[in-house]
């Protein structure tokens, strides 16, 4: 386990099962992907690895807003807004990587995700489950 990366907790649990589970294998790809960024020798190796990150977080990003947009969520809007924006701030960062950007470290990148996991799932993520717990007791 990479020293910054979080373990799966309760404040991950948004009490839908498939999206629990993409999000807790999000944190583990995070966690193995930190490890294999830290050992990759070469340029390619290390995008090859961020092509692998960005393909799953696409999926899940979907994913998720399919969902809200199947119960109506009235953040919809507003969560594929920060969505596009997390998925620009990756891009950029797949980027860097390609061009060999000494500033761009695996650090940088996993401080990034962390950031992602934190405060993106536990957050706004949150608000989601939230309105879909309202909704269920109506
Ligand atoms: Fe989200």
């Amino acid at each position: 386990m990479h020293e910054s990366i979080p373990h799966w907790d309760a404040r991950f649990e948004l009490g839908r099962e498939d999206g629990d589970l993409q999000h807790r294998y999000f944190l583990n790809l995070v966690n193995r992907l930190a490890g294999a960024l830290s050992d990759a020798r070469g340029v390619a190796r290390r995008a090859a690895l961020l092509a692998e990150l960005k393909a799953y977080d696409r999926f899940h990003l979907l994913s998720e807003e399919n969902l809200m947009q199947r119960d109506a969520y009235p953040g919809l809007a507003r969560h594929r807004r920060l969505h596009d924006e997390l998925f620009d701030a990756l891009s950029s960062r797949e980027h860097a990587v390609s061009l060999a950007d000494e500033a761009t470290t695996v650090d940088d990148i996993v401080r990034f995700l962390v950031e992602w996991c934190v405060h993106h799932t536990a957050g706004e993520d949150r608000l989601y489950a939230e309105f879909r717990q309202q909704a269920a007791g109506r």
